[in-house]
């Protein structure tokens, strides 16, 4: 399936044209609706400092995670390899790397919200806390299937550190998704129970499409959107992948920056950004025998 984004008028304007490179062509200023494919603490130096509203990013494991087909039961489509890893005993300097970066050019009012597993999440509080930023939720995303165990349970959830630098500027919208008044059919608040701090959200499976291992559910993306941002607020992913973040953000009239280090996921993003397309069919896949 080929899905369009619905484009944002604003793109017309010549400030909002997407534009796409390596760091070498990144201007030394900051520029919006641009990924670049490069190391994310490099191109952030080049970004002016609070300039960003909100940060949505999953950063690598730091578990010496390979991006390989067979590690996935996802037969009949293409899954991108290459995924850049960070090696456990680096992780805690590397996180501290970029979210100073990130500390950098977020504004006051804005905010940040980091998925980890549970390996290396002492690494990221404790770069939280060392730099200063306030902790507003600890976040936990159950998704519906985790990677099969014998000896021990299943891992079916995500943490998500939801945080800011200024408390009393961060923008939050609590109605943004649910009015005040709504109810379900048990007589429950919708907004009160979509603002639980566990998020239940199925990951999506992209059979027959390009894809790459690990991508973050559209729905998670928009929810954050909603609550936390604006039409036209900047939107700073470090760590693209798919680029889930970039496109969903310019589906909900964001715009958007980010980096990828790895070239053919660079060259993913750039063609779901281009084409407007949320999926991408991959050419090279067998019709299956059921799907003749
Ligand atoms: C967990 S994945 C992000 C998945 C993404 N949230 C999505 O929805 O597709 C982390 C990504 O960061 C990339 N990466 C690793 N080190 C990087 C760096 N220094 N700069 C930019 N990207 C990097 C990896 O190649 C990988 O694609």
């Amino acid at each position: 399936m080929e899905s369009k984004i619905d484009l944002p008028r604003r793109n017309a304007h010549p400030r909002c044209r997407p534009v796409y490179g390596t760091m070498a062509t990144m201007k030394s200023n900051f520029q919006a609706n641009c990924v670049f494919n490069g190391d994310c603490v490099e191109g952030m130096k080049r970004i002016s400092a609070k300039s960003v509203d909100l940060v949505i990013t999953d950063p690598p494991f730091g578990i010496e995670f390979k991006a390989k087909r067979e590690n996935y039961n996802r037969k009949g489509s293409r899954v991108l390899e290459g995924y850049n890893e960070v090696h456990e005993n680096d992780y805690l300097t590397f996180t501290h790397n970029w979210m100073s970066e990130v500390k950098r050019v977020l504004k006051e009012s804005g905010s940040m919200f980091v998925f980890s597993g549970w390996n290396n999440l002492k690494d990221i509080l404790i770069t939280l806390d060392d730099l200063g930023f306030i902790t507003v939720n600890h976040l936990v995303w159950k998704y519906q299937f985790g990677v099969v165990t014998s000896r021990k349970f299943v891992t079916s959830h995500y943490h998500c550190l939801y945080v800011c630098l200024d408390d009393k500027k961060r923008k939050f919208f609590p109605y943004s998704r649910f009015d005040k008044k709504e109810k379900n059919k048990n007589g429950s608040s919708l907004s009160y129970l979509d603002r639980e701090d566990v998020w239940v959200i199925n990951r999506e499976y992209w059979t027959g499409d390009v894809k790459t291992p690990t991508k973050l559910p559209a729905e998670i993306i928009r929810k954050i959107l909603a609550y936390s941002s604006e039409k036209e607020d900047v939107v700073l992913d470090p760590f693209l992948g798919s680029g889930q973040v970039a496109v969903v953000s310019k589906m909900e009239g964001r715009q958007y920056i980010g980096f990828e280090i790895v070239k053919e996921y660079y060259d993913f993003i750039n063609e779901r950004l281009t084409k407007n397309l949320y999926r991408i069919k991959d050419k090279t896949t067998k019709p299956s025998k059921s799907s003749k």
